[in-house]
């Protein structure tokens, strides 16, 4: 970015703020990625002060160890405009501040909209962005500085998002619009299509010729936290279900693009997430799990007697001529054992057609693409053990991106800032994306709503309640 640009964030005493784009934006800073005259203006509904948001944010930097002594600069280029989000006093007072900062550049400067509020706020700061014409940028009727960054969960539900996307397209041309989901921003996920595409020996593969299934596991040690008014009218289907689930999804199953830009990317994503085959209301409770772990009614501005789930597993195809009648099994969830992340290609046996009484596994070859932590990928073959008889064992081939990069790459929120300041949409939503998977995941909320919506309780620091193994066991399979 290197010219000045002023960036409002909604919601700027939330978590989002804090973990993730406070730290994202200081990096970038550091790393000097963009020029010195820069302006973040948190707007919250809390009473602070330019000085007491400062200080806020450096204790928190210090809380998780980020802060460095360059925040005492970086710090001076935060603002704070304090106002409810429903209410356009607080984005008159904004429209002031913004004028200010044109003034001094004798320019209308760049302007970055973030919303990074609960979603439930989305269309309350639409209307106040139109009715204060703040979306209009400095004035001269003319907008097309003007970017709007709206976070996950993009609506509740299909109705909603259709009905929020109607909004945004009121106000801002397309090319304005940054649908975010992190996960597009990391570097595993990135990763995946330069994997599948440039390596020639994967892609005669990747089809159900030679696939038996594939599973993907998206667990997370913690719980909540403090974010129970967040996630209690969210649910964990929504949270990460309909973004961060599809994405990868659509990363190990769509075709390969015609050529590696925007719009063939956008297209390819957008025609397998569409290409899901839906789960019918009345099939969602054969289909779909639904858990809540056992302490989450204790947590945090979380009522007693919520029905919230927090692990989701399912099991669906997708129709393409490439996967078709291949099933895909996803489970998610807080308070497992473990913090992963991954995506495994499960292939069809093939080691008893020769070798069955020499000791094949219970499951040949599998090729496992690590999204976090330990970036990287491992694929699972049969060697011969060394010895003078025959026997087979299994034994793994694997990279990771610290061994072989020397680093992890870079954090999720520091590209995804950094393609929002070059303009770039490649790793951001399509409003069509966006509308198929609400498609299906309104489904399911659906069979929720109006029939099966038993809640199994889990045990902290388990893989989720029995049914969701069951609901691959019966197949005569098993999470890895
Ligand atoms: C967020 C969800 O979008 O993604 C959180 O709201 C979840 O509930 C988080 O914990 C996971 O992201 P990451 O980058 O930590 O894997």
């Amino acid at each position: 970015m290197d010219s000045p640009f002023v960036m409002i964030i909604f919601g700027a005493t939330g978590d989002l703020m804090k973990n993730k784009l406070l730290p994202a934006l200081f990096k970038l800073y550091q790393e000097k990625k963009f020029e010195e005259k820069f302006y973040i203006v948190g707007f919250a509904r809390r009473p602070f002060t330019n000085q007491e948001f400062r200080r806020d944010a450096a204790n928190h930097l210090r809380s998780i160890n980020l802060y460095y002594r360059s925040f005492e600069s970086f710090k001076n280029n935060l603002y704070y405009q304090q106002g409810d989000f429903n209410d356009p006093r607080g984005y008159k007072e904004l429209i002031k501040t913004l004028k200010i900062f044109d003034r001094k550049h004798r320019e209308c400067i760049t302007r970055f909209i973030y919303l990074a509020t609960p979603p439930n706020y989305y269309e309350g700061i639409l209307e106040n962005l139109r009715k204060t014409k703040l979306s209009e940028g400095c004035g001269r009727k003319n907008n097309k500085w003007t970017r709007i960054i709206v976070e996950k969960p993009f609506g509740k539900d299909l109705d909603t998002a259709i009905r929020l996307d109607k909004k945004l397209s009121h106000l801002f041309e397309e090319k304005q619009i940054f649908r975010v989901d992190h996960y597009l921003g990391k570097e595993t996920v990135q990763n995946m299509a330069a994997f599948r595409f440039a390596n020639g020996v994967f892609e005669p593969l990747w089809n159900k010729n030679h696939i038996d299934h594939i599973q993907i596991t998206f667990s997370e040690e913690k719980g909540i936290g403090n974010r129970g008014k967040f996630f209690d009218g969210v649910g964990l289907l929504r949270d990460v279900g309909q973004n961060h689930l599809m994405q990868l999804i659509a990363a190990v199953a769509m075709e390969q693009p015609k050529s590696f830009t925007k719009e063939y990317l956008r297209n390819e994503r957008a025609k397998v997430i569409k290409a899901i085959r839906p789960i019918e209301e009345k099939d969602v409770s054969k289909f779909v799990v639904r858990g809540q772990y056992k302490g989450y009614i204790r947590e945090k501005d979380v009522p007693k007697d919520s029905n919230t789930e927090s692990f989701v597993a399912m099991k669906f195809f997708i129709d393409t001529p490439r996967l078709q009648g291949i099933p895909f099994y996803v489970r998610a969830g807080k308070k497992m054992p473990e913090n992963i992340v991954e995506i495994s290609i499960v292939f069809i046996q093939t080691c008893h057609v020769l070798f069955r009484e020499y000791g094949c596994p219970e499951i040949d070859n599998v090729l496992t693409i690590r999204i976090q932590p330990d970036e990287g990928i491992r694929l699972r073959l049969i060697a011969k053990k060394p010895g003078t008889k025959l026997a087979l064992q299994t034994v793994s081939m694997h990279f990771t991106y610290e061994e072989a990069f020397k680093t992890k790459g870079v954090e999720a929120y520091e590209k995804i800032l950094v393609d929002i300041f070059a303009g770039d949409q490649t790793l951001f939503n399509r409003s069509d994306e966006l509308e198929s998977s609400w498609k299906f995941i309104t489904k399911i909320l659906n069979g929720w709503k109006n029939g099966d919506s038993k809640l199994t309780i889990y045990q902290e620091g388990t893989w989720g309640p029995k049914e969701a193994l069951t609901l691959i066991e019966k197949d005569g399979r098993g999470w890895l």
